[in-house]
């Protein structure tokens, strides 16, 4: 029986790492999805079949609750609010994690043992407090500007400095549990301590860094229970969401700890000089300048996704192509609420794959596109972030739409985008507003073509 279910680990575990691999290009993400999905079930089943377990009752119980819950709120979850939902799914990850650490305390458990069970405790409740708090911010419940003040970095360092000493006392003293409760309670506290000092458009980065604490809390647990699938299903999540990071850093330009520590945004008071002025324009002009076009670039960003505007929208490239045009759409690596946010949409409407360019393949090319139209984004084309040296977004490589012929930009209003900061591409000359909801906005134009 050992065998078998050990046997069952490596086949779990080399069906995540396929299922990763398959993640990683929109052809076969959502293969890798079910690849994976299916590796948790063998794995969960063969976790279950272990011996280890006494009664099965609860766990039923648990299951099933946990498969509702779970399977309801995939489905009802807007595709706007995926993010705190993944932030949700991350702490309740940590708590499991804590609680699993924690349930493996026994009497007489070796100094090794009782490592690992801290190290899944101080993970997990870091993981737990810190994803509600990103919660709050991402959904608006919470103010989602960073909180910074005087002495914060004492305060923490007291907190850490509290955490390893109780740490250490739990592995000399492990039947005084008093020790056992601090370090929860100071986890739970620093988790909170952590997350308040990011803010604004820095949330997403910290949602995939607190997946990988999760992965991580999941591997000292493994650890700690004896469960080599945990420790490999632990680890695969603490490195891909540490790469995930480090991806989502590298496209703003920023280091980690400038993610971490700076607080975005805060206290710097933005100098954007604008110069020009709005020039709206309606759908039926728009559709002249779009009708002599012989190369599009369509720039999705977060409100495409707001307005649900993808089918509309590869509706109208089909009719530009059709029209003799060259159809390309430029993503940014952080455009949207998520990474991969945009190639989900549009693979959604079935846009062909290679019409989707990144960034850097884009940009050279922006110089002959004749119209570039810019659907609900806006921190990642302005051009402040190349032209002014005090925006807090300066030095993050940003779609340069503004070297086009011709820029429409749909938008609302002239609100800011994530980042909260003033967009010079909305007064250059070449730019032109199509103020309205994107998909309504793109449906005029189709209207128009058709
Ligand atoms: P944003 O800068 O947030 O701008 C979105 C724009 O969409 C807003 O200006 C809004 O203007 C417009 N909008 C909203 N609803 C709309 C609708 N129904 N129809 C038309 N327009 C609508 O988006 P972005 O350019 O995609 O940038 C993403 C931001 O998130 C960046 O700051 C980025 O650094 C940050 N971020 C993202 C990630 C990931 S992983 N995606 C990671 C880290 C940071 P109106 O209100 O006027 O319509």
């Amino acid at each position: 029986m050992d065998n078998f279910i050990q046997f069952s680990y490596v086949v779990a575990a080399a069906l995540f790492i396929f299922g990763l691999k398959q993640l990683g290009s929109p052809a076969t993400a959502r293969r890798g999805n079910m690849v994976s999905a299916v590796g948790m079930l063998i794995a969960v089943v063969a976790a279950l079949l272990d011996q280890g377990i006494v009664e099965y009752q609860w766990i039923a119980v648990g299951f099933v609750v946990g498969a509702l819950i779970g399977g309801a709120a995939a489905r009802m979850v807007e595709m706007t609010a995926m993010p705190e939902m993944v932030a949700l799914f991350n702490g309740f990850g940590g708590m499991a994690s804590l609680l699993v650490g924690w349930a493996a305390l026994v009497p007489g458990s070796s100094t090794f043992t009782l490592v690992t069970i801290i190290l899944s405790i101080l993970i997990g409740g870091v993981t737990f407090t810190g994803s509600l708090i990103a919660y709050g911010k991402l959904s608006e419940k919470l103010a989602s500007g960073a909180v910074l003040f005087s002495g914060q970095q004492v305060v923490n360092s007291l907190i850490v400095l509290g955490i390893v000493a109780s740490a250490v006392m739990f592995c000399v003293e492990p039947a005084n549990h008093l020790w056992l409760y601090l370090v929860v309670a100071l986890s739970l506290v620093f988790g909170i301590m952590v997350v308040i000092p990011i803010g604004g458009a820095d949330m997403p980065v910290v949602i995939s860094l607190l997946n990988s604490y999760s992965g991580l809390a999941a591997c000292a647990a493994g650890f700690a229970v004896n469960n080599n699938i945990l420790i490999v299903a632990g680890s695969l999540v603490g490195a891909s969401g540490i790469i995930l990071t480090q991806i989502m850093c590298k496209a703003m330009n920023r280091s980690l700890s400038n993610v971490l520590f700076s607080g975005f945004g805060s206290g710097k008071t933005e100098a954007t000089v604008v110069e020009g002025e709005i020039k709206p324009i309606t759908a039926e002009d728009a559709f002249y300048i779009l009708e002599a076009a012989t190369n599009v670039a369509f720039i999705p960003g977060y409100g495409m996704a707001v307005a649900q505007a993808q089918h509309v929208v590869k509706e109208l490239a089909e009719l530009l192509e059709q029209n003799g045009a060259e159809v390309n759409f430029g993503i940014h690596p952080v455009a949207g609420r998520m990474p991969g946010h945009m190639n989900v949409l549009l693979a959604e409407a079935d846009v062909p794959y290679d019409q989707l360019l990144e960034m850097d393949d884009i940009n050279p090319r922006m110089e002959n596109v004749d119209v570039a139209i810019v659907i609900g984004a806006n921190d990642v084309v302005n051009p402040a972030a190349r032209e002014v040296e005090s925006s807090p977004i300066y030095g993050m490589p940003v779609i340069n739409v503004d070297k086009a012929r011709t820029v429409f930009v749909l938008k609302r209003s002239m609100a800011s985008g994530f980042a909260g900061i003033e967009n010079p591409l909305f007064y250059k000359d070449n730019t032109r507003m199509l103020f309205g909801d994107a998909k309504e906005s793109i449906g005029l134009l189709v209207r128009e073509f058709s």
